[in-house]
């Protein structure tokens, strides 16, 4: 063979071999970007991954690093701009209808796989309004996560002397005196403005109940927003703050909840994606960690409920759609929904496993949630969770989140100011 038909048969080769491999391996490709990327999140991500490269497809991981998700709505933004959006992507509550308004989501392709699967019936009407865009689902439901919890190491309490986990917050500051006393982080927390928000949307949960906290969060109701009890859960704030780790500066939340399966820390005020880590230290809810209401807050369900957008994509991209749609049927299986939620540290979104808890093979944690998220349904404690992107739109979230995490760090902070300086930021941010 000369120089050239080498050449030549080489550049047929090349061109042959990856194509076979390719027509022999998979049937479409989807790309996810979200932001399960702590060990138990992952392990969680990975059962998804898993089944749909079974069922045939490319799964194309589009992970961003960063808790509560903003930085990887910064990248999903900027790759929309720049005309290169993924198939798929974490996004939640509010933002749905913004992204769907846009045009930028598919309502025509999970019409065929939500009739077949009966989503309409599996879902609560609540959970259902927020994945729909003009009366068509746009995103498919993953799990439900309850963010009014309190992470507490029993171990750790009783070497400082604390017999049973707090359930007011009296209780919650008497045990962290004792902590501290004993030379323990009573509260493990990271410095990041979504994790400070999520300590003071359970304050302002504990402080004004589940109805005052609709009106401040979901209704944004000015009177709310500044009276009396909205300072109180400001000064609630700074005294929760003197119990936080002081190197807690930009930690993140799993290195936090690390802190107290490690048994350095006693508590931490986080959402149940931190059971996942304990799940994944191999650690036994209610012997080796404790799980309750965030004090005062036992009465109500803050919700975050994880979904998956559908992007649209051109119609000649068959084997793509056909991916999006084997994902989101996979997505909301009940094996899927076992598995998935075991690793996560959530529910499953389905009502027929939320009412057979036990059946499924979940902790008790998971059950005192299923329980807990059926009973406030009925009574007005099921809420929204601000801090995740439940209430609001993300403009009017991240003027809370400014507003809240300049006061924390702020040693001459006062508690009315801030109540004052929330009102108007949210108005201006509306
Ligand atoms: C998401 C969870 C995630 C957590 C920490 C929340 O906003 O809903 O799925 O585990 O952030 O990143």
């Amino acid at each position: 063979m000369n120089a050239l038909s080498q050449l030549a048969a080489a550049i047929s080769l090349a061109t042959l071999l990856p194509f076979t491999a390719q027509a022999a391996e998979s049937k479409g490709s989807v790309e996810v970007v979200h932001w399960w990327t702590s060990g138990g999140e992952k392990a969680a991500v990975d059962v998804l991954k898993a089944q749909v490269e079974k069922d045939g497809f490319t799964w194309k991981d589009g992970a961003v690093a960063g808790g509560g998700g903003a930085t990887a709505m910064t990248v999903l933004k900027s790759r929309t701009v720049a005309g290169n959006p993924p198939g798929v992507a974490q996004i939640k509550g509010p933002d749905i209808q913004d992204w769907g308004s846009m045009g930028l989501l598919s309502t025509d392709t999970l019409k065929d796989v939500a009739k077949q699967e009966k989503w309409d019936e599996l879902l609560d009407k609540k959970v259902s309004d927020a994945v729909k865009y003009d009366g068509e689902y746009v995103a498919v439901p993953v799990n439900i996560h309850r963010v009014n919890w309190l992470w507490v190491n029993p171990q750790v309490l009783e070497k400082a002397g604390v017999a049973k986990a707090p359930t007011s917050l009296e209780e919650f500051y008497a045990a962290a005196d004792k902590l501290k006393a004993a030379g323990f982080i009573a509260l493990a927390h990271g410095g990041q403005p979504w994790q400070d928000s999520t300590v003071f949307e359970n304050l302002v949960l504990s402080v004004m109940g589940p109805q005052g906290y609709e009106q401040a969060f979901v209704k944004l109701d000015d009177k709310a927003l500044t009276g009396p009890e909205m300072v109180k859960s400001f000064t609630e704030l700074k005294k929760v703050a003197t119990y936080m780790d002081p190197n807690r500066a930009g930690r993140d939340w799993n290195i936090a909840a690390a802190d107290v399966i490690n048994g350095k820390a006693g508590m931490q005020i986080m959402g149940d994606w931190a059971k996942s880590e304990w799940t994944a230290a191999k650690k036994v809810a209610g012997k080796d960690y404790q799980c309750v209401p965030f004090p005062g807050t036992e009465k109500a369900f803050t919700y975050n409920v994880d979904s998956l957008a559908i992007f649209k994509l051109n119609a000649d991209r068959t084997g793509d759609i056909a991916a999006q749609q084997d994902l989101a049927k996979v997505a909301l299986g009940e094996e899927f929904q076992k598995v998935f939620s075991i690793n996560k540290g959530s529910i499953p979104v389905r009502k027929d496993m939320l009412a057979s808890m036990d059946k499924h093979g979940f902790d008790s944690c998971a059950q005192a949630s299923a329980r807990d998220f059926l009973a406030d349904g009925g009574n007005g404690g099921l809420q929204p969770s601000m801090a995740h992107n439940m209430a609001t739109s993300l403009a009017v979230q991240g003027a809370i989140f400014d507003v809240v995490t300049n006061y924390i760090n702020d040693p001459n902070a006062d508690p009315a100011q801030a109540a004052k300086r929330l009102a108007s930021a949210i108005k201006a941010a509306r």
